[in-house]
């Protein structure tokens, strides 16, 4: 069986994070897409919250999708539950300096037992962020073109609009 994980904040998960998780449970027999439990950061949504959220986002992709979340380095959590491919999306080339730097870290310090694999985003969702999804609701602006009604729904009540 080909495991993956699919690590990120996902404060909240936006269609460019599904587009992802979609065309990655198509290449793996099962994909763990898995919530870091920062407590370094102050997300909008909490960890439980945003697992819910993937949860009722990722439902209809069947039981080789599972929502987790994890909390400390990567590779241990990746160590812990067998998995040996990351899986990461890549906006623009923006991203890439901090994702290679993430990637190779995770290669060295993992003796080579967990590799990354990116996923070039949809040029739709190429814009796409979480924190610019946040920014745009907290002004009342719209954001039904960047996350689902639901998800939508719950970051402007969080914002009280
Ligand atoms: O969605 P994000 O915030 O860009 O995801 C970043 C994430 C979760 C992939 C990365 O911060 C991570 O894996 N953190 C866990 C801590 C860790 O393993 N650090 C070592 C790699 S630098």
């Amino acid at each position: 069986m080909k495991r993956a994980v699919y690590p990120g904040s996902f404060d909240p998960v936006t269609f460019g994070h599904l587009d992802v998780i979609r065309r990655a449970s198509e290449m793996f027999d099962i994909l763990i897409v898995s919530v870091l439990d920062n407590k370094a950061k102050t997300p909008l949504f909490s960890v439980e919250e945003r697992v819910k959220i993937l949860k009722d986002a990722t439902w209809h992709l069947g039981s080789n999708v599972q929502v987790d979340s994890f909390s400390g380095l990567l590779i241990n959590y990746a160590a812990e539950n067998d998995i040996h491919v990351a899986v990461r999306g890549l906006r623009a080339i923006t991203d890439f300096e901090y994702e290679l730097q993430i990637a190779q870290t995770n290669r060295k310090l993992s003796l080579g037992k967990l590799d990354t694999v990116f996923l070039t985003t949809s040029l739709e969702y190429a814009y796409l962020s979480s924190s610019s999804v946040k920014e745009i609701a907290s002004f009342g602006g719209d954001i039904s073109q960047c996350v689902p009604d639901f998800v939508a729904k719950m970051i402007y009540e969080k914002y009280h609009i």
